[in-house]
């Protein structure tokens, strides 16, 4: 373990010795002679037990206090540990109210519940788990890549573009400190808007190398208080160049969430055999909507865009596992999308992976690389002088590519079955809500 010292301490994360003596007490049991304590370090879920001599009671080592533990580490006598803690000193470095701290002893909170407290949630057993999975699936994305070859791009938060075209965007203002005597701002010459996405940018470096990736922070302004929007979210997304078919796209998407499945799950091959792969296309999918004798809320006509209920019909019409759904409408995916040329149908090379409980995960396509089609559909969206130096793109050395982008906080919503998107990130933003 790297934590190892010479200090005979247990670590509570690999169990051999090393220097961790201090924590949170997660219990406190006073007994006759002895008194028991629980400490949790947040490197795990299991606490370290610490037996202490009653006269070292103290009003102060309450649930949630911080302490330091001097003692010696012995084998325990219970079959519940191997080891425990019997301590000579116990400071108490930081007091915890029992009255006041929002969690008590022995209950247990709902997410819901804990979600009120943004600054004291990662005290909790559910919210440290929650924010230990997240560290090491970020870990495990970042290995997959690396281990696939793919450059790690810092795409820009900062951006003039509007990737999506869906006018989602937040504008960037300077402080009035920084404006003109008229109050413009005079920062970028350009309005600047926070990054709905990095796939642009991507696409800049698929022109150099054959695979490329970008994980950070994405925004969107969507007025939306659902279970699977935020408006400041995390997402992987990659460009893979030389590539003419979803079939790619669908083996790297398929790869990476079964590899970061396996690295959480810490090799657990009966757990990741629930994966199970699925491909209908739009039109199908559509079909099945339309003979199902569910009521739905909104309209399932070829051309609509599927909405959450259909999306989580069509994955539990499906098996319940995940479902790849391709081919969309041309009209409804934004210019980048490559054009099928499938009249009189006319559907986009562009793919959607669904899965269970949450519907839409991941969301991508081929990019339009020929350069008159392009040129036809930027001029007919008002958009060929904005991107002029997209279409040099496919001027100089371009490649067939396309590329996918996953969100972070639906993957971790979908493998831990929680039902709501803000329970799977530190600090929630959202329509009408930003604490902290
Ligand atoms: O489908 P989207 O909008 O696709 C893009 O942004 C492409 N430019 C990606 C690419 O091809 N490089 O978003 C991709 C994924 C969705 O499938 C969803 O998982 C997640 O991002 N997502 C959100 N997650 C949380 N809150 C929101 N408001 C989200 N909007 C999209
Ligand atoms: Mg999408």
């Amino acid at each position: 373990c790297a934590l190892s010292s010479n200090n005979s301490m247990v670590c509570f994360h690999c169990n051999s010795y090393c220097k961790l003596d201090s924590g949170w007490v997660r219990s406190v049991r006073p007994q006759k002679e002895n008194l028991f304590l629980h400490v949790n370090d947040g490197s795990s879920l299991q606490s370290l037990q610490v037996v202490a001599s009653s006269e070292l009671n103290h009003r102060l080592l309450t649930f949630g206090s911080a302490v330091e533990i001097s003692g010696s580490l012995v084998t325990s006598p219970s079959r519940k540990q191997e080891v425990e803690l019997q301590a000579d000193q116990i400071d108490v470095v930081g007091e915890c109210n029992p009255v006041d701290f929002p969690f008590k002893i022995k209950k247990k909170h709902g997410l819901e519940y804990i979600r009120q407290f943004p600054h004291l949630r990662c005290r909790t057993n559910a919210f440290s788990s929650l924010l230990r999975i997240r560290s090491e699936a970020t870990a495990a994305i970042q290995q997959y890549f690396k281990e696939k070859g793919f450059i790690q791009v810092h795409t820009p938060v900062l951006t003039s573009n509007d990737c999506e075209g869906a006018g989602e965007l937040f504008q960037v203002e300077v402080s009035s400190k920084n404006q003109d005597e008229e109050g413009h701002q005079h920062f970028f010459s350009v309005p600047a808007y926070l990054t709905v996405s990095g796939q642009l940018h991507l696409e800049v470096m698929a022109g150099a190398f054959p695979g490329v990736y970008t994980f950070g922070p994405t925004f969107r302004a969507e007025n939306s208080q659902s279970r699977r929007h935020l408006a400041e979210f995390y997402m992987v997304e990659a460009e893979i160049s030389f590539t003419q078919s979803l079939e790619d796209l669908m083996k790297v998407m398929e790869d990476l969430f079964r590899s970061t499945t396996e690295h959480l799950l810490d090799q657990c091959p009966e757990d990741v055999a629930l994966y199970h792969k699925h491909v209908i296309t739009y039109t199908e999918a559509i079909n099945i909507l339309n003979s199902s004798s569910k009521k739905f809320a909104f309209k399932t006509d070829w051309g609509c865009d599927l909405q959450t209920e259909h999306e989580k019909y069509l994955v539990k019409h499906c098996g319940d596992f995940p479902l790849f759904v391709t081919d969309y409408p041309y009209a409804l995916k934004p210019f980048y999308a490559r054009d099928n040329q499938d009249q009189p149908l006319h559907t986009a090379a562009a793919v959607d992976l669904l899965v269970p409980g949450v519907g839409e995960m991941c969301g991508g396509s081929l990019r339009e690389d020929r350069l008159d089609l392009l040129k036809t559909r930027l001029a007919q969206a008002g958009l060929d002088e904005a991107y002029g130096w997209y279409l040099d793109l496919r001027r100089f050395g371009s490649v067939p590519h396309g590329g996918f982008g996953m969100g972070f906080e639906r993957y971790l919503q979908c493998v831990l079955g929680v039902d709501n998107i803000k329970d799977v990130i530190p600090f929630p933003r959202y329509s009408r809500s930003c604490l902290l």
